[in-house]
């Protein structure tokens, strides 16, 4: 496996690879990780993983200095799953000069995730065309778990002609239902306990939607009560169109029912598809 820090021998090593499947990450990697890797592998021999803790996505008060950093264990990881290459720049290689191009992102960038964590989309949306642009790959794959990210990926790619394609994986979740992300570590026992609640939320929704429940703001007021009665602080529950990402009406169909909420100083995200 080669571990490429540099942008030109990334480059020289890639030129007679084709297709490229890329699958970019900040490291710290679990099984939500490996499973895209794993779909990838089906999709070409030459998968390219990039680990890049990007700061750009990172409000100041948010948690990049302590977001959990664990190279060598990812190495190990990726060797077992015979990854070709892994491309693992500084700040100083993607950043040589302070990053002063920035996309400029669609309404839906602000709402949702956006809307609490203003730029936040900017800067993923920045990095991931950086890295578009460096590794060329033919296909990326993205996860689910991170739905409005795949949104707008997805939106870029179309509306910027990039030639590659987004190819989206399925949420890898814990016996209990948790989805698996490097942010369950912040959790103490108890909290992980109660993190399953997020996603246990989302499922009652989506049955009383299968059920034939239409009034979407009273499913999202009674689920956002009752994890606040159990002690979540919830930034939305909120039922979306799939292809729009805009709120969803009583008479549409290909719904996504989307959740961000804190348990103590613990951000959790996660969505379900109907
Ligand atoms: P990161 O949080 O490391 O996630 C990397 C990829 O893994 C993303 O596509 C994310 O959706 C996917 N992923 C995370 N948890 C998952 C799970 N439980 N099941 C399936 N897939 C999961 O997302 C980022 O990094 C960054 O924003 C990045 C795209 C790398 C840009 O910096």
């Amino acid at each position: 496996m080669n571990i490429i820090n540099d942008i030109t021998a990334l480059r020289n090593s890639l030129k007679s690879e084709q297709p490229i499947a890329f699958v970019p990450t900040m490291g710290n990697l679990h099984a939500g990780h490996l499973a895209l890797i794993k779909q990838a592998k089906q999709l070409s021999d030459c998968v390219v993983v990039s680990i890049f803790v990007n700061r750009l996505q990172f409000l100041p008060h948010e948690d990049f200095v302590r977001y959990p950093r664990t190279f060598d264990n990812d190495c190990r990881l990726l060797s077992e799953l015979n990854v070709k290459t892994v491309f693992a720049p500084n700040e100083k290689i993607l950043f040589p000069t302070p990053q002063e191009f920035l996309l400029a992102l669609p309404p839906v960038a602000d709402t949702l995730e956006g809307a609490f964590r203003p730029g936040f989309f900017r800067g993923v949306a920045t990095i991931v065309l950086k890295l578009f642009n460096i590794i060329q790959p033919n296909l990326a794959v993205f996860g689910k778990k991170d739905y409005q990210q795949l949104h707008i990926v997805r939106e870029m790619v179309r509306q910027l002609n990039l030639p590659v394609e987004i190819v989206a994986g399925e949420t890898v979740r814990a016996a209990d239902g948790l989805a698996l992300s490097s942010r369950n570590q912040y959790l103490n026992e108890v909290q992980r306990a109660e993190a399953c609640n997020l996603y246990q939320t989302l499922l009652q929704i989506k049955q009383e939607i299968i059920s034939g429940c239409k009034d979407f703001l009273t499913l999202q007021k009674n689920a956002t009560n009752n994890l606040v009665q159990r002690g979540w602080k919830v930034d939305y529950i909120s039922i979306h169109k799939r292809s729009s990402l805009l709120p969803a009406h009583a008479d549409d169909v290909d719904l996504v029912i989307l959740g961000a909420a804190w348990l103590d100083k613990t951000r959790l995200i996660d969505n379900l598809e109907i």
